[in-house]
């Protein structure tokens, strides 16, 4: 177990741990990491007693996993011309190519290294949309014909947001699924494999009458309920091997795809608690509290601030189930988990400031289930950084960036609680309702 590694000075991991899953969500699709940082990544999570390290491994910009049955998701998947440089409509484009993909031999000893220190590495490919890294490489899975799926996806995106290309859903795109994820389980022992299932864009599904006649003849109402038949195909391969699936929250859309699939709540309670009535275990990672890409504070020096504030007491302060929620809610909350989510972190260095010390305050909350109390963590922080120090780990300054951390002239788009509030209860109002 992860005796091997001593925990970090400073942190404090009493007694029994409330959660199992305590997870890190590592997005090496929009920014390959060599694996010499993957293992250092490893060594730093295990000494913070995480358990869990979801492998992010394909994305609009980009498919970082070697599959022998089809090559060009990573000779062509793997590699875009340039990337955006900023967040919002100033942002720009950095003229520099970015690959890199890990052959599956490269995998095993990051699962052999991460099992040696008491964690589970849980592979996710996200599916069906965020697709356009493997229309990119094989455009017949796309919508509207390989042809003209070509003519838009030339390479992998080399903007962010949410690209509208998702897979097409003829029985052959399927069987490529599900030898991809065939390929993948041999890699991964992990009982837990990602489908992803997060931000499919429906708009080419609704437009298409071929996938149109396919819902048709499926007797499939809506593109909502397509989307969780086609997770639900995935979930189903995956329980033919012995698997189970973890899937975002909007699985739960439409229909629920997979009873035995673990649903990862990022927007807000609302997609935990219908997981939970519906029977699944589910993973709380709330992005208001748990998305380390977020920004730390409401500087204008923080580097390339997007999202909302969160800063370190904002992550100790989480309260993972408040003592308000029924108890058949709490029974089925299996594990929290922080994302960290790539776009605007091009180098250990940014993840790193990400990171650090964010996760030494919500490795505590994942341990005991409860938030910190603010003077006792205080009072231990200085010794948790000296230890980051004796490291080398380039963590936020409680005071802020140093110079070297800013980004000056890289736009980011900070945004303000309330409003991502109001934006969350949009998007979940059709889950609440279900
Ligand atoms: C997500 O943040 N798209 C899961």
């Amino acid at each position: 177990m992860s005796a091997v590694v001593p925990p970090a000075a400073g942190l404090r991991f009493p007694g029994e741990p409330r959660f199992a899953w305590r997870g890190v969500m590592l997005d090496v699709a929009r920014r390959f990491r060599p694996l010499p940082e993957l293992f250092r990544f490893v060594d730093l999570l295990a000494a913070h007693r995480i358990t869990v390290l979801q492998l992010h491994l394909s994305d609009d910009q980009g498919w970082r996993f070697e599959v022998r049955a089809y090559p060009r998701l990573t000779e062509v998947g793997g590699r875009r011309s340039e990337t955006q440089l900023g967040h919002g409509p100033a942002s720009t484009l950095d003229g520099v190519p970015h690959e890199g993909w890990y052959r599956q031999s490269e995998l095993r000893e990051l699962v052999a290294y991460a099992a040696e220190r008491g964690i589970r590495v849980v592979p996710e490919l996200d599916v069906p949309g965020h697709a356009s890294a493997i229309l990119a490489a094989y455009p017949e899975f796309g919508v509207g014909g390989a042809e003209a799926v070509a003519r838009r996806v030339r390479e992998p995106w080399t903007r962010f947001g949410i690209s509208d290309e998702v897979l097409n859903v003829e029985d052959e795109t399927l069987a490529f699924v599900g030898t991809v994820f065939d390929e993948l389980c041999e890699v991964f022992d992990d009982e837990i494999v990602g489908i992803g299932g997060d931000e499919v864009r429906k708009d080419r599904w609704r437009a298409d009458p071929r996938t149109q006649r396919l819902m048709a003849e499926r007797g499939i109402a809506d593109e909502e309920e397509l989307q969780a038949w086609f997770l639900g195909r995935v979930a189903d391969g995956l329980r033919a091997r012995g698997r189970r699936a973890v899937g975002w929250d909007e699985m739960l859309e439409g229909r629920d795809p997979a009873p035995d699939a673990i649903v990862a709540s990022w927007r807000g309670p609302v997609g935990a608690r219908l997981g939970a009535r519906l029977g699944h275990d589910v993973v709380l990672c709330p992005d208001l509290w748990t998305y380390f890409d977020y920004r730390q504070s409401d500087d204008p020096a923080e580097p390339i601030p997007v999202g909302t504030v969160l800063a370190l007491e904002d992550v100790a302060g989480f309260d993972p189930v408040p003592a308000a929620e029924p108890a058949w809610f709490a029974e089925r909350v299996v594990g929290v988990q922080a994302n960290v989510w790539a776009e605007h972190l091009d180098g250990p260095e940014r993840l790193d400031y990400a990171v650090f010390p964010r996760l030494g305050a919500f490795a505590e909350v994942a341990w005991t289930g409860h938030p910190l109390d603010p003077a006792d963590f205080a009072a231990r922080l200085p010794a948790y950084l000296a230890w980051l120090d004796e490291r080398g780990v380039g963590y936020r300054p409680p005071s802020g960036p140093r110079p070297e951390q800013q980004r000056p002239g890289v736009p980011g788009v900070p945004r303000d609680r309330a409003s991502r509030i109001a934006e969350l209860e949009r998007l979940t109002a059709g889950l609440a309702s279900s």
